[in-house]
């Protein structure tokens, strides 16, 4: 049990009290007075300011993590200049307090913000450092941290009358920080794999300070920060990133098949159709209680896309009547939406997310085709109490044509699809037989998805796949093999090492980053 003590600081800017951990009180007052000196006092908030909580809360994308027994942050940092991101590691640093960084906020274990054993940390929160700076002749951007990847879809589209784009996530609302740290991956990803496979340069902090460009953080933790995991080498301001090119329209489709409309049939087709079908053509399916629903985007017109449904995919009796042409930043938020309205592109700066329900989710990666047998199954497992839902992510195409050693994300060659499995529940409910549904059912899925190790996605991170243990004032590489294994496969080991190389001393530690490892062992 954490003693928590109240204590009472007077700073040179600030008339603060605040709640934190006994034994860092005195480290925590000293590194306040250190950041006061460098940075401007309306950007500090302690848990006494009163727009604490509304700072705290701004981009927290799940309620669960808003309950009183929540850790919070000793005070919270919110940069206008790089000087500022700067000044909070300088004095983390010297002053023993560990910063946590958070871009969008959209971390599924809340890592960004939160703290899982008590411990007196701070949060640098990158929400204002967001330009996006595009050049059209080039077909290339850089694009700051603290942006979302709907903020840098709005400006390319804009930037190049929509014909430029860039093959990243879905929800408008994710942060570029964290998503470009752990792969992030969208509709474009058959054509032109992930965003960490377009990342040529960015902009690092490291655990002294310094200001490191992709040619002097050298190869290795260049390499390491583009899809490595979040928090681990540094803080990334900014990134930069080759465009790719779209049709001005494309073609929407999404079209709900029931159980009762062979469903089990046509899922089990998909599996094999989804990962061969030519690389414009991206089709995912998000499967709930008795429906499958087939989403999807086409980089051409739905002239085009029609014999190519015809011949390669019969089974979904997809017709005309299903196409939505479109620009691509419109088809963003069409399939996100998905609620076959058309949606405002504007609605892409929209930071605001809804706060109505908790959630809790985890991954696995599918090699060989799951039997007709088990979908069926899989739909008496979502027909349950408390179920959830499961989203389906074709591979194939360019992002399995890249090698497993290229970047950190290794899950390439040979996987045929990802499931996303998630389930929500009322905010304010404990979601206790959620969460419970959602671990019988990974049990479940055990024999039918990726084995040794079991792959998992980094983005959708899950704490029930292993955490750090700290030994001797650093996170055990051994005991991270656990998680980090199936997050990264074979490329677990050389990103400790880029770690043992940027941050030998783990200053930058959370549940789940990577921890350092000395060359020679
Ligand atoms: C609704 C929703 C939809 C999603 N859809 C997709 C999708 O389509 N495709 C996909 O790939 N993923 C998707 N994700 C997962 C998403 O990619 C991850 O949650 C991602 O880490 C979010 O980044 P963030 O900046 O918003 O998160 P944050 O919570 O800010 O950060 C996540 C982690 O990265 C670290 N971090 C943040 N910024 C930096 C930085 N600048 N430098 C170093 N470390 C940093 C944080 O400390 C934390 O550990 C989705 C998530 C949600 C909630
Ligand atoms: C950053 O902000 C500080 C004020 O906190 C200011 O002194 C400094 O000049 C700014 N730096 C840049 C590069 O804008
Ligand atoms: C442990 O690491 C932190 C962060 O690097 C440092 O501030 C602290 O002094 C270290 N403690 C010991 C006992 O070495
Ligand atoms: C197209 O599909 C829809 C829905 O499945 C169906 O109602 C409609 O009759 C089909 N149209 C044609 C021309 O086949
Ligand atoms: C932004 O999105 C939120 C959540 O969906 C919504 O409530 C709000 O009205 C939107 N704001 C604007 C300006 O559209």
């Amino acid at each position: 049990m954490a003693v928590l003590r109240l204590r009472a600081l007077v700073l040179a800017v600030c008339l603060v009290c605040f709640y934190a951990p006994a034994p860092s009180w005195a480290a925590a007052g000293d590194f306040l007075r250190c950041l006061s000196a460098s940075v401007p006092s309306q950007l500090l908030f302690t848990p006494g300011s009163p727009s604490f909580s509304s700072v705290l809360v701004s981009s927290i994308r799940n309620p669960k993590f808003l309950t009183p027994g929540t850790v919070r942050p000793l005070c919270i940092v919110t940069p206008i200049n790089a000087s500022h991101v700067q000044a909070a590691v300088l004095c983390g640093r010297r002053h023993g307090v560990r910063v946590r960084v958070r871009s969008g906020g959209h971390d599924y274990e809340g890592l960004s913000f939160r703290s899982v054993q008590p411990e007196a940390f701070a949060v640098v929160d990158l929400a204002n450092l967001r330009s996006v700076r595009v050049n059209r002749a080039s077909a290339t951007a850089w694009v700051d941290s603290g942006a979302t990847v709907g903020e840098l879809y709005h400006a390319v589209a804009k930037a190049s009358g929509d014909r430029l784009a860039f093959p990243a996530g879905l929800c408008p609302t994710i942060g570029i920080g964290g998503h470009f740290s752990g792969g992030g991956f969208g509709l474009l990803q058959r054509k032109y794999g992930i965003a960490v496979d377009h990342v040529i340069d960015a902009v690092l902090v490291d655990a002294q300070g310094r200001f490191l460009d992709k040619k002097a953080m050298g190869r290795e933790v260049f390499w390491a920060i583009r899809g490595g995991g979040g928090e681990s080498f540094g803080i990334v301001l900014s990134w930069r990133v080759r465009l790719v090119p779209v049709p001005p329209k494309v073609t929407t489709f999404i079209v709900p098949v029931s159980v009762n409309d062979g469903a089990v049939d046509v899922l089990t087709k998909w599996q094999e159709i989804g990962p061969a079908l030519p690389d414009d053509l991206f089709i995912r399916v998000v499967v709930t209680n008795g429906v499958a629903t087939f989403q999807s985007l086409y980089l051409g017109t739905c002239d085009a896309l029609l014999p190519v449904m015809r011949g390669r995919f019969p089974e979904l009796r997809m017709n005309r009547s299903h196409c939505r042409e479109m620009s691509w930043a419109e088809s963003v938020l069409y399939i996100y939406v998905g609620s076959g309205k058309p949606v405002p592109v504007t609605d892409l700066l929209n930071r605001t997310t809804l706060m109505d329900t908790s959630n809790k989710a985890t991954s696995d990666y599918v090699r060989q085709p799951i039997g007709r047998d088990v979908w069926a199954e899989i739909f008496t497992w979502l027909d349950r109490p408390n179920s959830g839902l499961m989203i389906l992510d074709p591979y194939g195409g360019e992002i399995s044509a890249v090698p497993e050693a290229a970047t950190p994300f290794p899950h390439r060659g040979g996987v045929l699809y990802n499931i996303q499995y998630m389930n929500f529940w009322a905010a304010g409910n404990d979601g206790e037989p959620n969460v419970r549904w959602i671990r019988d059912f990974y049990a479940f899925m055990a024999p039918h998805v990726s084995k040794n190790p079991r792959e998992a996605y980094f983005n959708y991170r899950d704490l029930d796949l292993g955490r750090n243990v700290v030994v001797g004032n650093v996170s055990s590489y051994e005991a991270g093999k656990v998680w980090g294994e199936k997050y990264f496969k074979g490329n677990y080991k050389r990103l400790a090492l880029a770690k043992g190389k940027i941050d030998p001393d783990d200053y930058f530690r959370n549940e789940q980053s990577i921890p350092p490892l000395a060359k020679n062992k």
